[in-house]
């Protein structure tokens, strides 16, 4: 139960009665994280400010994507075979281990096995794990994929992280001048990025490829920023619906492109191909500044 407590962590009914865990780091940071999905929802700086854009239209419904926060894309990015972005951010996952690190960062751990309907659609053995760090300015989350199958298996994975920002006008992403990138709404058409600053006018759906471990996301208007570094995840995608694509998305209000960043983190060009009982793993962890 999440009473007003000094428990770290506590598990609550969140919304649409879905599981959820709230960490809570004594500097006063908060974080929420939905079974449904490992899906953190949100992230507070100690005086209560939020860091990730959760729209207001969102579903909460178990088997259901939760639009914002930061739904974990596996083991497919995109449309494809199987459903758009994999089923890890639509499925239910186990609360394994919660409490306080060495480092002082409270921390959570989540995993996930194949099922009966995982194997129905992707036919392979795997375990998940995702684990959940904060400290008092930062937000971690390590992954690792091993193969529990005899034939070896390929999977994309992303951090597909919504970060909130207060105007998109003002917002500057920074670190990807001179990366390769396949711009998704020209057809795939790759280009290097020129830009020492990227700044938003428009719908943006881009894969950098080989990305530098550590961006930069300046939020001018609200005079803040979010170093994101990552290990092992080696592409960024930048993602804002803008107008036209926010009106076709059910569950994101027409005007809430204003108010988001997407910056995955991820292996998505590449797939990454694991032998049987090979592991592999990744991670990021954003830092507000
Ligand atoms: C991004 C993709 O990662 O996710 C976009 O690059 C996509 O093309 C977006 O629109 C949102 O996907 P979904 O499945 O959550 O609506």
């Amino acid at each position: 139960m999440c009473g007003r407590d000094v428990n770290p962590i506590c598990e609550f009914e969140g919304r649409g009665g879905l599981a959820a865990v709230r960490l809570r780091h004594p500097s006063g940071a908060e974080a929420e994280v939905y079974r449904n999905g490992a899906h953190v929802t949100s992230w507070t700086l100690p005086q209560g400010e939020e860091m990730l854009f959760l729209s207001r239209m969102s579903r909460w419904e178990e088997g259901r994507a939760i639009r914002g926060g930061i739904p974990l894309v596996f083991p497919q990015f995109g449309p494809g075979r199987l459903p758009q972005h994999g089923f890890a951010r639509t499925s239910l996952w186990s609360l394994d281990e919660a409490g306080t690190a060495r480092d002082g960062s409270v921390r959570a751990l989540f995993s996930l096995e194949d099922t009966d309907s995982t194997r129905a659609i992707w036919p392979y053995r795997f375990s998940a794990r995702m684990e959940v760090g904060l400290k008092e300015d930062s937000l971690s989350i390590s992954l690792q994929i091993v193969n529990q199958d005899h034939e070896p298996f390929s999977f994309q994975i992303a951090l597909h992280t919504y970060f909130r920002v207060d105007d998109i006008s003002a917002v500057m992403l920074e670190g990807l001048r001179g990366v390769e990138l396949v711009d998704s709404l020209r057809g795939g058409v790759r280009e290097t990025e020129d830009r020492e600053a990227i700044t938003f006018e428009c719908e943006t759906d881009r894969i950098y490829e080989n990305a530098p471990e550590t961006l930069r996301l300046v939020d001018a208007a609200r005079g803040r920023a979010v170093v994101i570094s990552s290990y092992g995840m080696p592409d960024a995608v930048v993602w804002n619906p803008w107008v036209e694509k926010s009106r076709r998305m059910e569950d994101f209000g027409d005007d809430e492109y204003t108010r988001m960043l997407c910056v995955e983190t991820g292996i998505v060009l590449q797939p990454v191909t694991l032998a049987p009982g090979a592991a592999w793993s990744g991670g990021s962890v954003f830092d507000a500044a």
